[in-house]
């Protein structure tokens, strides 16, 4: 039952959560054309260490995955998930552009992701991507409670990704998340309702809506970097939620 967070856990996450909210909603600000995608990597590290949080990503190192180099995930166009800001990718009008990161506040992580498209944008389809990606993601955080199976959350992640013409990836999940960034259980965007465990009171999950414009095949370009192998379109929203007796709380929210 180590998934299952105590009241001191908790409130570490909700702290962490707020921070990386208002984190996010900063870097958001510089999404702008002509930006260098790696000044958002280099804000994000200055905001980590005023805020006295860690950049879990950078370093991270799983079953002998060299380490990932970056503190922030930052994707263009049909790059998906797991790419890094780099020096001279300059931003352009129309990018659509997914940031996603996790830090670590007092020994707890917390996780989230957004997409956009930078500037002017004329491409009706980019505009349903990254629309279509966060409502499948709010729509889905409203089915969490205790006692909710895993596969309500991921067929109607689906179902409502599908029936706007695009498609969820495969290969890669929602989780939970605590002292690891990733922990049981997986959360997948697809399936059908009787797929996976029951959600229980006090896990702390991330629900990752992974939405493409074409097909759900992703190729990878290094050991972490990938890409839509149809030159599709990638986005991505996410949100560290917690299950509470009554249903959910989003951590990764800003207070109002
Ligand atoms: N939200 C991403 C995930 O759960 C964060 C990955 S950080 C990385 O996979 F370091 F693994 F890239
Ligand atoms: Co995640």
């Amino acid at each position: 039952m180590d998934f299952v967070k105590n009241a001191e856990d908790i409130n570490k996450m909700r702290h962490g959560g707020k921070i990386l909210a208002e984190t996010l909603s900063e870097l958001k600000k510089m999404l702008v054309p002509g930006r260098d995608s790696l000044d958002l990597e280099k804000e994000f590290i200055k905001m980590c260490s005023k805020n006295k949080v860690a950049p879990t990503c950078k370093g991270y190192s799983p079953h002998g995955m060299p380490e990932f180099p970056t503190g922030l995930c930052l994707s263009i166009n049909d790059q998906s998930v797991h790419c890094f800001p780099k020096k001279g990718v300059i931003l352009k009008d129309g990018d659509v552009v997914t940031v996603d990161t996790v830090i670590k506040y007092k020994g707890l992580n917390v996780d989230a992701a957004f997409s956009t498209v930078v500037g002017k944008n004329t491409n009706s389809l980019k505009s349903l991507l990254v629309n279509t990606a966060e409502k499948a993601l709010y729509e889905t955080i409203s089915e969490v409670g205790p006692g909710v199976r895993i596969g309500r959350i991921s067929n109607k992640m689906q179902k409502i990704v599908e029936s706007q013409g695009l498609n969820v990836l495969k290969d890669y999940a929602g989780h939970g998340i605590g002292s690891e960034m990733h922990e049981y259980p997986e959360i997948p965007c697809y399936g059908g309702v009787n797929d996976g465990p029951k959600l229980v009171e006090g896990m702390t999950i991330c629900i990752e809506a992974l939405v493409c414009t074409g097909d759900d095949i992703v190729v990878n370009e290094s050991e972490w970097e990938t890409r839509m192998a149809d030159g599709g379109y990638f986005a991505q929203a996410e949100h560290t939620i917690l299950v509470t007796k009554d249903g959910y709380e989003i951590l990764t929210r800003k207070d109002k």
